[in-house]
């Protein structure tokens, strides 16, 4: 090893790549750092990473999730303080194994090594990882051997989260074991300065002290500053929007969600009159939404709201559709044609702003590099299908938020606690909600079937402590009787779920009393319905949605 650390295996470096210290001193001098400070969390493929950064996040340090092969120049321009390695489905031995690049280790920076991560940082300093015989998947406890910066102020005794086949076997040189489990003798390794490798997931609900571990690392190990607030994400994404949208003018479509109205608000918190914003009635919204956006942002916001009906245009789009990401794709499409022609309306626009969040940038499957484990899960329309051929380009100021802070923006940056504390609602709106072919007869059902749901969460006084409660019109019809008539109906399904974020969900035990009105209301008033089930799927393994 090097007295950098650098290591002597065959780490992959980037080509034409100098040091990192000249890279940083460049970065410096042009001065094009988006934030003050930063953890760079590198995803090997775990099903996790992205909970990493939302603990990294909630002890208030700005993180970022990138490729394991990302650039040098992409991760000096965040400003990092440390690096957190990622877990991941691979072996270190096996052939293709992503590896760690070589600014991780010559940066001098903190490193955290977790899982995979923690074993590659072995691999590559010159330590030995053995394919363990016996898996380690679940509970297990640690137990602290020597005490470290990393396990400050806790017990020696830890209960964590283990999920690994591979194990360390020998630390490299000039690291310490400080840590085991039954299942894992090096456990916790460590250089005694600022590089840990843990083999347990700090970062999951299951390692109950997992979140002061992870905060030791920031604080006591990075020293980072934190303080990463609502007001500073403010402040950071209205200089961002400034900075891509310069003398443009802009374009915001407003569906009536959360996430589009403080994408709105950002922006013209960023460029004032050079937003104009557009609602387009896509037919596929809540009953009365249209009426009720445009009342609400004319008010609140108080900026020019142009209104566009487009529903029968959407509707077409969608006749004879029964796949769901065709539906998506077709109004993800429809939806930019309508944009495209109501910008030419207005002279000239550069850029469409949209409320795209940190979720569903990952979700499709952007962090992933090549080989990667991450894969596409569901193409959100507003990421993944996107037409090629688009002619405005997108600023998205919320790219980079998650749910939580998205709102806590929204809060800070004036916008009323109705408007903040909405549900989320899909972009392709009810479509997806409507298992099969949408109609204009299925779309009627389905919202009067979900004005009623709505209508008594909020009456029970459940709907804030919910992510989201709709209901679903499947396209299976089932025999009723309704008086003395035989009736052969659609089955309505309802979805009540709650959650911190869309990556996981639990089903809500809504009230018995709840269920059975919204039941009663549903089958007598809604024509067509008469049954109703409740769907009681954990995300994972289902989805929120339906489709
Ligand atoms: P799933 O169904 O994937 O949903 O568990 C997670 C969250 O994302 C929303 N969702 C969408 N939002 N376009 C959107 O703008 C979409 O195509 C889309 N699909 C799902 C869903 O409502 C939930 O909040």
């Amino acid at each position: 090893m090097s007295e950098t650390g650098a290591p002597h295996h065959d780490t992959p470096r980037d080509p034409g790549e100098d040091s990192w210290r000249a890279a940083a001193a460049a970065r410096k001098a042009a001065d094009r750092s988006r934030v003050k400070e930063s953890i760079v969390i590198l995803d090997f493929g775990s099903q996790y990473s992205l909970l990493i950064a939302r603990r990294v996040r909630e002890c208030g340090v700005y993180c970022e999730l990138l490729p394991h092969d990302a650039p040098l120049e992409k991760v000096a321009e965040l400003n990092p303080k440390g690096f957190i390695l990622s877990g991941g489905p691979a072996g270190v031995y096996e052939e293709g194994a992503p590896m760690a690049p070589a600014y991780v280790f010559e940066s001098e920076l903190p490193v955290l090594g977790i899982c995979y991560g923690m074993q590659l940082m072995a691999h590559q300093l010159g330590g030995k990882v053995d394919p363990s015989h016996q898996r380690e998947y679940g509970h297990a406890v640690l137990e602290i051997d020597e005490p470290c910066t990393l396990f400050d102020g806790l017990p020696s005794s830890l209960a964590v989260w283990m999920s690994h086949g591979d194990r360390i076997s020998e630390a490299p040189p000039g690291f310490r074991t400080l840590g085991h489990s039954v299942n894992s003798p090096h456990a916790v390794i460590s250089d005694g300065r600022t590089r840990f490798g843990i083999q347990f997931h700090p970062e999951v609900v299951h390692t109950p002290q997992g979140t002061e571990v992870l905060r030791n690392f920031l604080f006591n190990v990075c020293r980072c500053e934190g303080g990463w607030t609502a007001h500073s994400i403010l402040e950071l994404a209205i200089e961002d929007v400034r900075k891509q949208i310069g003398d443009g003018k802009a374009i915001c479509a407003l569906s009536g969600g959360v996430d589009s109205a403080v994408a709105a608000a950002v922006t013209y918190a960023a460029i004032g009159d050079r937003l104009t914003c557009v609602f387009v009635n896509n037919g596929v919204m809540r009953q009365g939404e249209p009426k009720q956006v445009q009342e609400t942002f004319r008010k609140h916001l108080g900026i020019k709201l142009h209104y566009v009906d487009a529903s029968d245009r959407f509707l077409d789009q969608l006749a004879g559709v029964t796949d769901p990401e065709t539906k998506r794709k077709r109004i993800g499409e429809t939806f930019i044609r309508v944009f495209e022609e109501t910008a030419a309306e207005f002279g000239h626009i550069d850029v469409m702003v949209q409320g795209t969040t940190y979720p569903d940038v990952i979700e499709s499957g952007h962090t992933a590099s090549k080989g990667s484990a991450a894969k596409v899960i569901k193409s959100h329309h507003n990421v993944g299908g996107l037409p090629e051929d688009m002619v405005l380009s997108v600023v998205e100021p919320l790219r980079y938020l998650f749910k939580d802070e998205v709102r806590e923006v929204g809060r800070e940056v004036g916008l009323p606690d109705e408007m903040v504390d909405r549900q989320p609602f899909p972009g392709p709106g009810l479509a997806i909600r409507i298992i099969g072919e949408v109609t204009p007869e299925k779309v009627a059902t389905l919202q009067e079937a979900d004005a009623i749901v709505m209508h008594e969460i909020e009456a029970a006084g459940m709907y804030n402590d919910l992510w989201q409660s709709f209901a679903v019109l499947t396209d299976t019809r089932t025999v009723g009787v309704q008086g003395d008539y035989r009736t052969y109906g659609y089955a309505v399904a309802l979805r009540a779920v709650t959650a911190n974020d869309a990556m996981t969900a639990d089903w809500a035990r809504l009230p018995y009393d709840l269920l059975a009105r919204i039941s009663s209301r549903i089958v007598n008033e809604v024509r067509d319905v008469n049954r109703v089930v409740y769907d009681i799927t954990s995300k994972p393994p289902g989805t929120i949605e339906w489709e």
